[in-house]
């Protein structure tokens, strides 16, 4: 879900992004009067919230380009999880600055966590920005846009308790028309001393769950084949039935999207290891296109870290989690969020981050160093005292295990034959295609005639590497 600056493949990415650049377009809407760019960083939560603020525009007369010099309005959907993300924005409003010289008409817009957590602080600091519109306000970005019409800047960071967009209909103009992602709640309810989300997003509230239904029935009518389930702690989805009083669990709304159609793949993302049950994985096991793959952030391996953290369980309580879902769906992948050098980490409670890793043979993990972010608990209270140059040296010792263990676990899909969704050409060649199987592992395999993207075929594995599996078509 975070591409960001490290990854499995312990390739360090320069810019703390996910998909830089990507922007929302769509062939019918491109007669608008009026055209906007958008650029969306971080988590999925805020491209997926990039598609609503799409529709949105697209009700108000703005239709999607992909070229940012022909735009009317630009937009960026900022990320505050980390400096980094913070500074690589800053960067690009410097050219998009440098356009609006030339341009003075065009207007700049700031939205999502950046614009939440500083507010008219952006403005000041910004000036060349002309909207900031925090996550649960989009609603208010006709009424901001004509303020800015009217020559004024236009703000609204209102957080809300009850904002779902669930009414929206987000428009899935950079989709590839096969896997979507579908918002099933928002804002977040723990207070993990390191994290800012709590305070860009707001308080925790659930969505629909008839809508969420129906979004899934929408995409799979449409030709879409997979559906992301999308919150920052699935497993505390909770809904009531105003009209019945009825309510609706994680695992009762996994099982109705299941039910949607057994074509449809189902995942989810994030599981948090306090809250995750064995009726989620009892559901997962009985339901064939519920994706055997849980992204399950340990964060440290550590019980007096993760206390520190308040993450509200120990290594011991995590370890319990990972035997459970070995044990209820065997052939499960577990990946995780993993942070080092968070403050006062020891050599020896780092080491135990390294082999929880090896120990619980994650597929994959996004690895990061702590980064302080202003206003948290862990900024109020403790002290971010571990060098830089420490963070980084264990950083990489976390991202070279990681390599090793996503190495040996891949390898031993050689000789397996696994369900894969096709979802296009392969990266290298047009001759291949690419797909996931359903522990959402990415497999290259020779085409074959006969059959598409969004088709379903089975690949016996012949070769993996730390990233990737190779293999070939075969009957089943
Ligand atoms: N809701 C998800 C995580 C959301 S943020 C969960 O609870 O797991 C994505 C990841 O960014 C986190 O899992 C954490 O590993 C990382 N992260 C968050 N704050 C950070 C910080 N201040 N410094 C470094 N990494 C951070
Ligand atoms: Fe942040 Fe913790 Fe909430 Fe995840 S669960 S978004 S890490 S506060
Ligand atoms: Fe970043 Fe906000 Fe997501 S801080 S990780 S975009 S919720």
């Amino acid at each position: 879900m975070y591409d960001d600056n490290v990854t499995l493949t312990g390739i360090k990415k320069e810019i703390d992004v996910a998909r830089q650049g990507e922007v929302l377009y769509h062939q019918n809407l491109t007669s608008a009067s009026r055209k906007f760019y958008i650029e969306s960083y971080g988590c999925a939560m805020n491209f997926s919230d990039s598609e609503i603020v799409a529709s949105i525009l697209a009700e108000d007369g703005f239709g999607p380009t992909r070229i940012m010099e022909e735009a009317d309005l630009i937009l960026v959907n900022t990320c505050s999880i980390r400096e980094k993300a913070e500074d690589t924005v800053r960067n690009r409003l410097r050219v998009f600055n440098a356009l609006k010289l030339k341009k003075p008409d065009m207007m700049i817009g700031v939205l999502g966590c950046m614009a939440e957590r500083l507010k008219a602080k952006l403005l000041e600091q910004e000036k060349l920005v002309d909207i900031v519109v925090g996550p649960d306000a989009y609603r208010d970005l006709p009424n901001l846009l004509a303020k800015v019409d009217d020559g004024e800047k236009g703000i609204n960071v209102l957080l809300s308790r009850e904002e779902t967009y669930s009414d929206i209909s987000p428009l899935r103009l950079d989709s590839n028309g096969i896997v979507g992602f579908i918002s099933i709640m928002r804002g977040c309810d723990n207070m993990c001393s390191f994290c800012v989300v709590p305070f860009t997003r707001g308080r925790e509230r659930s969505r629909d769950a008839y809508s969420i239904v129906a979004e899934a029935t929408d995409l799979f009518q449409r030709g879409f084949r997979e559906v992301t389930l999308l919150g920052q702690n699935v497993d505390s989805y909770k809904w009531t039935n105003p009209d019945t009083q009825e309510h609706v669990n994680f695992a009762q709304l996994l099982e109705r999207v299941a039910q949607v159609h057994p074509d449809l793949r189902v995942r989810f993302s994030t599981s948090h290891p306090k809250d995750i049950t064995n009726e989620v994985l009892h559901t997962m096991s009985s339901h064939e296109n519920i994706c055997k793959y849980i992204h399950l952030p340990v964060q440290s391996g550590n019980s007096r870290i993760l206390d520190l953290m308040n993450r509200t369980y120990d290594r011991e309580w995590y370890m319990e989690r990972v035997e459970a879902i070995y044990k209820i769906i065997p052939d499960c992948a577990i990946s995780s969020d993993i942070i080092c050098g968070f403050c006062t980490e020891t050599e020896e409670e780092h080491r135990e981050t390294i082999s929880m890793i090896q120990w619980a043979k994650y597929s994959m993990s996004y690895m990061f160093f702590y980064s302080e972010r202003p206003g948290t608990p862990a900024a109020k209270k403790l002290k971010d005292d571990i060098p830089e140059d420490i963070k980084k040296r264990r950083l990489q010792e976390v991202v070279d295990t990681q390599m090793k263990i996503s190495q040996q676990v891949n390898k031993a899909d050689i000789g397996k034959t696994f369900k894969v969704l096709i979802e296009g050409n392969s990266k290298r060649s047009d001759q291949e295609f690419k797909g996931r199987n359903s522990q959402n592992k990415m497999i290259n395999f020779p085409k074959q005639e006969g059959l598409k993207a969004g088709e379903y075929t089975w690949v016996k594995v012949t070769d993996a590497t730390s990233g990737s599996l190779r293999g070939e078509i075969v009957e089943k």
